[in-house]
């Protein structure tokens, strides 16, 4: 099984990292050098971290597995492709109609949107019904889950592939219809912009909120220090789109604007919500 990835983004980096771990052969295509440098060393210090805890794993086979490119006609020969580029659906429409011109219909085509429409971007294709969602969680390679979603032409077949792609990579999938934000961001994002409201109003410190979620309900980590892990960029973004498609509960709050618009955007910047 061959899948190529585009974009090298840390969606795409981690998608494709989990692939070369359950030995399938990857395309990584990126444009940038820069961001595909960085991607490199990413991939290279995920899966040492994974092969610590499974003695199966070789990290320079998996390495040996992955192809870099920076041009959509290397995606040639692929079986699925999974876009991962920013959340923008003009530019991913762009990639999309590309994408259809150079695959035969056997070849499914899937985006790992996690908050945009599946159908909107399928649009004026050819063949939208090979278009399925494919969501994956940062950080993806120890991600237990891939949200799959369906869009209003999408073919059972390509679901199925989807789910197929799922299995093999270890992660349980569940079956979303294409609705604002689908099940994941809707409700993630509930939480993660009720945090920062809480912030703004001096509820409590961005610390003893975070330890309210992460002890009191057991989550992995709070939702002000996810949000600096997502990118508080995303986040608005996913925040503008659902204010939009859902309504004033999605509003985003003036705090998120202004840090982001500071250029404090999280992990990636060494500031968010908490210093990195
Ligand atoms: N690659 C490989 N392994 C990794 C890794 C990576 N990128 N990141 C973490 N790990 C491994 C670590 O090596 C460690 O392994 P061991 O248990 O064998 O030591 C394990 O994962 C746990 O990591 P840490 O010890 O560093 O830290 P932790 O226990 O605090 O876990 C975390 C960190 C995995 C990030 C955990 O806090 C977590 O799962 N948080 C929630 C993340 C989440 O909610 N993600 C969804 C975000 S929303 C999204 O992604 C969708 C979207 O559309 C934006």
């Amino acid at each position: 099984m061959r899948v190529a990835v585009i974009g090298a983004g840390t969606m795409g980096a981690g998608i494709a990292t989990s692939c070369v771990a359950a030995e399938i052969d990857v395309v990584l295509v990126e444009r940038d050098p820069a961001r595909a440098e960085i991607a490199d060393e990413q991939i290279r210090s995920s899966l040492e971290r994974l092969a610590a805890k499974d003695e199966a794993l070789q990290v320079d086979a998996a390495l040996a597995r992955l192809d870099r490119a920076d041009d959509l006609c290397d995606t040639e020969g692929s079986d699925l492709v999974i876009e991962a580029i920013p959340e923008l659906l003009d530019l991913k429409r762009e990639v999309f109609a590309a994408l259809d011109a150079l695959h035969g219909p056997e070849v499914v085509l899937a985006t790992n949107t996690s908050s945009l429409s599946v159908s909107a971007i399928a649009e004026g294709l050819g063949r939208p019904g090979r278009v399925v969602g494919t969501h994956f969680f940062n950080p993806v390679p120890v991600s237990s889950l891939v949200e799959i979603v369906v869009g209003e032409n999408t073919a059972d077949e390509a679901v199925a592939r989807a789910a197929a792609l799922s299995d093999r990579l270890g992660k349980v999938s569940i079956v979303v219809q294409d609705s604002p934000g689908f099940a994941s961001s809707r409700l993630g994002l509930a939480l993660g912009l009720e945090a920062i409201r809480m912030l703004e109003q001096g509820v409590a410190s961005a610390e003893d909120i975070d330890t309210a979620m992460h002890l009191g309900y057991r989550h992995p980590m709070g939702p002000l220090r996810l949000t600096d892990l997502v990118g508080l960029d995303v986040r608005l973004d996913i925040a503008r789109h659902l204010h939009r498609t859902i309504g004033d509960r999605f509003a985003p709050p003036d705090l998120l604007a202004q840090m982001v618009a500071d250029g404090h955007l999280g992990r990636k910047t060494g500031r968010g919500f908490f210093e990195w």
